[in-house]
């Protein structure tokens, strides 16, 4: 390990001299020694760097050119001219996760008489104030493809909302022997497409899918939810409908398999985040011939992945199956927030209720928008938390004793 780093270096400084010199000879310049260039301090949109002149050229120098640009076709470049005494600077508005060559050169008169550069990565910001999409949904499917939507998270403040320009979707087939997650692969979405249809894919296979929104500087926290393809020539019966943190509802088409004496519906545990002990949950259903069947399977760990089976009964016809995950608990979001009023130290916030036939709980969750740690409240119920004015249809909660303003925080 240390040989090869030791090597590496060696390989990278006899590069880095070669370069130097066949510049040096493109500058007319044979005996000058090199000085350095260092990243001080690298973010999602800056670089600061410090270079140091070899001594004898220092006097010489009566400015630098300070230049940063990117590696791609696409040339992005900032650059500026300092005095002579210059010998550190600040690079701001450049792209995340990208590359730059960093350079300073320094000037007598008009005459270039030292040069030098050296290649520093910004960040990829993991955004703390952008929270997961909603609504992760498969409208379709096939035995190669799979039809994907979702809902760009709501923002209170309309400045962030605008810097969401992008998802991104990784998707990676599951083994469900081994309980794996296989090689991912990445699609970019540009915004305002929420939906996309992933192609290719291999026939009764279970994919984890993930999508988070992003902006040009990084990306904001992931849904995900496991879907599994059809096999050859088989039709799409069984759907999700919906799910929470402990539900899945799925529906399927009556004109299938008819049966007068219900379904059975099987749902087994294929994956658990949390170590949650494995299950397989049988349920004969008596729902007979409905235009629309469905059927809810309650009481579900979250974040597990299920595969859910229907049978009907008394047919001699293959089970229709499908996988699917109960939502992560932290993904379970209101829709629809308001920044409704504020104070210097308060704030309160307004959202649309979540609809569910069980009771459900609110959490606040808030964080700086200069990425502290969030905070993140006690938990309330629905009854506790309705609006004042009479006859809204919204819930509101108070946050006091703010630090900041409330516009500091992402709600
Ligand atoms: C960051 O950049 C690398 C190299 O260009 C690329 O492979 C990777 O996908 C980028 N990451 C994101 C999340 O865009
Ligand atoms: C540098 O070049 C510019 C234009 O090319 C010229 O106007 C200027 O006088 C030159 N300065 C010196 C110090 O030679
Ligand atoms: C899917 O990906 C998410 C995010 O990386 C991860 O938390 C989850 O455990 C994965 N689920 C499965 C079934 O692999
Ligand atoms: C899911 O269950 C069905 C029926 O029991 C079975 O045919 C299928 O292979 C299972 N799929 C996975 C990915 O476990």
């Amino acid at each position: 390990m240390l040989l090869n780093h030791g090597a590496a270096t060696l390989v990278l400084q006899s590069f880095c001299y070669l370069y130097l010199m066949l510049l040096m000879r493109a500058h007319g310049q044979f005996s000058v020694p090199m000085g350095s260039i260092e990243l001080i301090e690298g973010g999602t949109d800056s670089l600061y760097v410090k270079w140091t002149v070899p001594g004898i050229i220092e006097s010489r120098i009566t400015r630098f050119r300070v230049m940063a640009r990117t590696l791609s076709d696409r040339i992005t470049q900032t650059d500026a001219y300092l005095s002579a005494d210059a010998s550190e600077h600040r690079f701001y508005d450049l792209l995340g996760n990208t590359t730059y060559r960093v350079s300073s050169e320094g000037f007598q008169g008009n005459k270039s008489v030292w040069y030098i550069s050296n290649l520093f990565h910004t960040s990829l910001a993991a955004l703390s104030w952008l929270p997961a999409p909603s609504d992760l949904i498969l409208i379709d499917k096939s035995a190669v493809m799979m039809d994907i939507s979702w809902r760009t998270p709501v923002l209170a403040q309309a400045g962030l909302q605008a810097q969401v320009n992008q998802h991104l979707v990784t998707f990676a087939p599951f083994d469900p022997e081994t309980r794996a997650t296989l090689k991912q692969t990445t699609i970019t979405v540009p915004m305002p497409n929420t939906r996309i249809r992933i192609m290719n894919l291999n026939p009764s296979t279970t994919y984890n899918i993930t999508v988070q929104s992003g902006t040009d500087n990084g990306y904001g926290a992931p849904t995900w939810c496991s879907f599994s393809t059809l096999s050859e020539g088989e039709t799409h019966i069984l759907k999700l409908k919906s799910r929470t943190p402990t539900t899945l509802t799925i529906k399927w088409n009556a004109q299938w398999a008819s049966a007068k004496e219900g379904y059975t519906i099987t749902a087994r545990t294929v994956h658990t985040v949390d170590g949650s002990p494995d299950r397989q949950l049988t349920i004969n259903s008596f729902e007979g011939d409905t235009m629309q069947p469905e059927h809810v399977l309650r009481d579900l760990h979250p974040g597990t992945t299920f595969n859910v089976s229907l049978q009907p009964k008394g047919r001699d016809v293959a089970p229709a199956w499908g996988v699917y995950s109960t939502l992560p608990l932290g993904d379970f979001a209101v829709t629809d927030l308001r920044l409704t009023d504020e104070t210097e130290v308060a704030a309160s916030i307004s959202w649309k209720p979540v609809e569910h036939d069980s009771p459900v709980h609110y959490q606040v969750r808030y964080v700086p928008n200069d990425g502290g740690a969030p905070i993140v409240e006690e938990q309330k119920s629905a009854d506790s938390l309705h609006c004042p004015k009479y006859g809204c249809e919204r819930l509101c909660s108070l946050t006091y004793n703010l630090m900041r303003s409330p516009r500091d925080f992402t709600f």
